[in-house]
């Protein structure tokens, strides 16, 4: 056979305790634990192609030809894969999100897991979740949690993923107040290696970022909204914090996001439960209940600026969608 093929989809992920800072820059390895919450809202649906007519690896996102360190990235991903296999292959990656990519907007984590699982399933290796999560892990560490749905962990020096709970576990929503169209400045590899070398604040993040995590794996296992919006407001605003006393520094808010933040805070005096937290970019995720979500996401989509709230449930592990 010269073709090989498989279609996949990845779910995006949201990290309730944050991973920020590398343990080993070489494996990829992550310096402190995370924990996120799988997001059945926006998705990643990756076809790779192993086909013998291939010179080169090819890849494309939402219909652009991928070149130069983007490119670079799928490829050392396809090389890992090739290696775990007899295969010699080329392949060619054809993959589009259902949210803006252009956005700033975390696709690395949906977009390698889907690439880590669709180019193993392509071989038919017959890897587990955690095999792939590591091969996904190994491109970007918040991809490893990709892989599975609901509520997942990834520990500090870990090399895959594992969940925590499934998504039936507990039905919270992730609002995704949407700020701005344009890419971020500083890739999140680039802004953590920076952080780590020159804030006087990063030791401080990376001494107390596994109490954080510890409280939320326990208020996600409990059920207890409050104690967990509380941790996962302080790990977002501890890890902004390091990137923000970095020199020069690292900020990525813009007065959109204080202005959300601003609307969570104020839901909350109100008693509307809702939490806020924020990644490498200026968009903020607003965590709330079933029932609170109706109108949390019309008092976010009426700050000015806001450009569109996606709604996400827990999502579901990445899965085939078919393959030959
Ligand atoms: O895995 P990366 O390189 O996309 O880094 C992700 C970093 C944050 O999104 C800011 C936090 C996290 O744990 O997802």
């Amino acid at each position: 056979m010269t073709e090989k093929r498989a279609k996949v989809v990845a779910h995006s992920n949201i990290a309730l305790a944050k991973y920020w800072g590398k343990a080993s820059v070489a494996e990829n390895l992550p310096a402190v634990p995370s924990l996120s919450m799988t997001l059945d809202g926006m998705r990643t649906t990756t076809e790779v192609v192993f086909d013998a007519a291939l010179a080169k690896d090819q890849a494309e996102l939402g219909g652009v030809v991928l070149a130069g360190r983007p490119l670079e990235r799928v490829v050392a991903l396809l090389d890992r894969v090739r290696a775990l296999s007899s295969c010699r292959l080329r392949a060619r990656v054809v993959s589009s999100n259902d949210f803006p990519t252009a956005s700033g907007l975390a696709s690395s984590a949906s977009g390698f897991a889907a690439l880590a699982l669709g180019a193993t399933r392509a071989l038919g290796l017959t890897l587990s979740s955690e095999e792939v999560s590591a091969l996904a892990r190994a491109s970007s560490a918040s991809a490893a949690r990709s892989l599975f749905g609901g509520f997942v962990a990834l520990g500090a020096n870990a090399h895959q993923a594992e969940q925590v709970a499934p998504a039936a576990h507990w039905p919270l929503v992730m609002l995704v107040a949407v700020t701005t169209q344009s890419p971020k400045a500083t890739g999140s590899t680039e802004g953590m290696q920076h952080t780590s070398r020159t804030s006087p604040y990063y030791p401080a993040w990376v001494e107390h970022a596994p109490r954080i995590y510890a409280e939320v794996r326990r208020a996600v296992l409990a059920k207890e909204l409050g104690p967990l919006g509380l941790a996962m407001e302080h790990s977002a605003l501890l890890m902004h914090a390091s990137m923000i006393a970095a020199a020069p520094a690292v900020i990525y808010w813009s007065p959109i996001t204080l202005a959300v933040m601003a609307q969570v805070r104020e839901l909350r005096a109100a008693g509307t439960e809702a939490y806020f937290t924020m990644d490498a970019g200026p968009h903020v995720k607003v965590l709330t209940t079933q029932e609170n979500a109706l109108r949390v996401e019309q008092s976010l989509g009426v700050v000015p600026g806001v450009e569109r709230v996606i709604w996400c449930g827990v999502g579901p592990d990445a899965h085939l969608v078919e393959a030959k």
